[in-house]
């Protein structure tokens, strides 16, 4: 399996973001967590920001939507240019629809469940998307530790997307590190983020290549 390596510039230096995206140069796309402070008890940064980083990034742009209404404001995010727009299943009204306008305006469209959102209300809605990410913590912060009874939801949405011979990548984000990808791996997730994992050590590329290698089963 080919694994791929996003690190999220969340734990990254806010003053130095140019310089931490040329930092993590041999990652498979950086992913830009977006917060609302109503979907979640945090706020980050909006369209501008992830605009300027589009003109300046070595390596395309994954965007994590946490944010109420995305239906209103994900379109803009993918007229950026971003590779992909990830957006959340409780938040969307009609996902469906979004998804379909993300692709529409070039990017892969990503639906999102927080960890006590179930897959199986999704099942038939995979088709219309090119990636799934599983919260293997509550949304909101870095650092946290990863939540064990997600790899049971990652292995169920894995064998759908097989049993439906489906393109779809599965994604984990949070707590991924040396300790926890190998798990996340096995369990079928092939598309991995990792902040502090990635940030928090003396040597980002270093980071990103060892949890690439051991991702790589
Ligand atoms: C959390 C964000 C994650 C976060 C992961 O709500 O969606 O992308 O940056 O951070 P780590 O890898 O430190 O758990
Ligand atoms: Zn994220």
């Amino acid at each position: 399996m080919n694994a791929r390596i996003h690190p999220s510039i969340l734990s990254a230096d806010f003053a130095n973001l140019e310089r931490d995206l040329h930092a993590i140069a041999v990652a498979d796309a950086a992913h830009v967590d977006v917060m609302d402070n109503h979907f979640v008890p945090n706020l980050t940064l909006g369209v501008p920001v992830v605009e300027r980083l589009q003109q300046v990034s070595p390596i395309p742009l994954d965007v994590h939507l946490m944010i109420e209404d995305p239906d209103r404001w994900a379109p803009q995010y993918a007229e950026t240019g971003a590779e992909s727009v990830t957006f959340h299943a409780e938040a969307a009204a009609a996902p469906i629809r979004l998804a379909r306008e993300l692709r529409r305006l070039g990017s892969r469209a990503g639906l999102a469940l927080r960890p006590a959102t179930p897959i199986e209300p999704f099942i038939d809605l995979l088709p219309e998307v090119d990636m799934v990410l599983i919260m293997t913590v509550e949304p909101g912060f870095g650092g946290q530790p990863f939540i064990d009874a997600m790899l049971a939801k990652v292995r169920r949405t894995r064998q759908a997307i097989s049993a439906a011979n489906l393109p779809v990548w599965l994604q984990v984000d949070g707590g991924i590190a040396p300790s926890t990808i190998e798990r996340a791996a096995l369990a079928g997730a092939d598309v991995f983020v990792a902040g502090s994992a990635v940030f928090g050590s003396p040597d980002a590329a270093l980071a990103t290549s060892e949890l690439r290698r051991m991702a790589d089963l």
